[in-house]
């Protein structure tokens, strides 16, 4: 093989190895999971984020949790201004300040304890490693305000 042709071939395996081929994105891998395990009670039936702050009790009577099937309304849960709800929701109880118990929509991930530990690897691995804290914009009780660092972590790719 000559020496162009052996460096090309190896600059398309290191491409084909890193982002291109495991990269986790809301349009390939959460959008998809979302619809099918989530979109019942969060789609575009389901009030906006600020309506459904005003009367919780009522929409939650309803089976209705605030709308999040695009993007933009669906990392409002992730990064701000409701830093953190989905790792709390979803997390599998394991997670520091998690206090050794589930999320309460962990139960809606799969119907077996190993569909619901793939999809939430999924949704960590977009999340971001290092992301996945429980902490909210604000100190609450125990549980520190999110720091800029963790921030800094999530990634999120649309
Ligand atoms: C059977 C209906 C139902 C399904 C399915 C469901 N949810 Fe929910 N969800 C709700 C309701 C109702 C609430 C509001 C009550 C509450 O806070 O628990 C809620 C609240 C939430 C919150 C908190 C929002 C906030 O205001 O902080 C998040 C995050 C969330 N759901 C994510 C998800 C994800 C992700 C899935 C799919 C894996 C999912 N939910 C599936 C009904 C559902």
């Amino acid at each position: 093989m000559n020496r162009k042709l052996a460096l090309a071939l190896v600059i398309f395996l290191l491409g084909a190895g890193s982002a291109s081929a495991q990269e986790i994105t809301f349009r390939k891998d959460i959008a998809p999971l979302w619809h099918a395990k989530c979109s019942v009670c969060h789609n575009d039936s389901a009030p906006e984020r600020a309506d459904f702050l005003l009367d919780e009790k009522g929409f939650e009577a309803k089976l209705k949790g605030p709308r999040m099937d695009t993007y933009e309304r669906f990392i409002a849960f992730v990064a701000w201004p409701d830093t953190g709800a989905l790792m709390r929701r979803l997390d599998d109880g394991t997670s520091p300040n998690a206090g050794g118990k589930p999320g309460n929509m962990y139960q809606n991930l799969g119907s077996t304890d190993a569909e619901r530990a793939a999809n939430l690897k999924i949704f960590k691995a977009w999340v971001g490693e290092g992301a996945w804290n429980l902490n909210r914009w604000e100190k609450r009780k125990d549980v520190a305000a999110v720091t800029k660092d963790q921030l800094d972590k999530i990634k999120i790719k649309y």
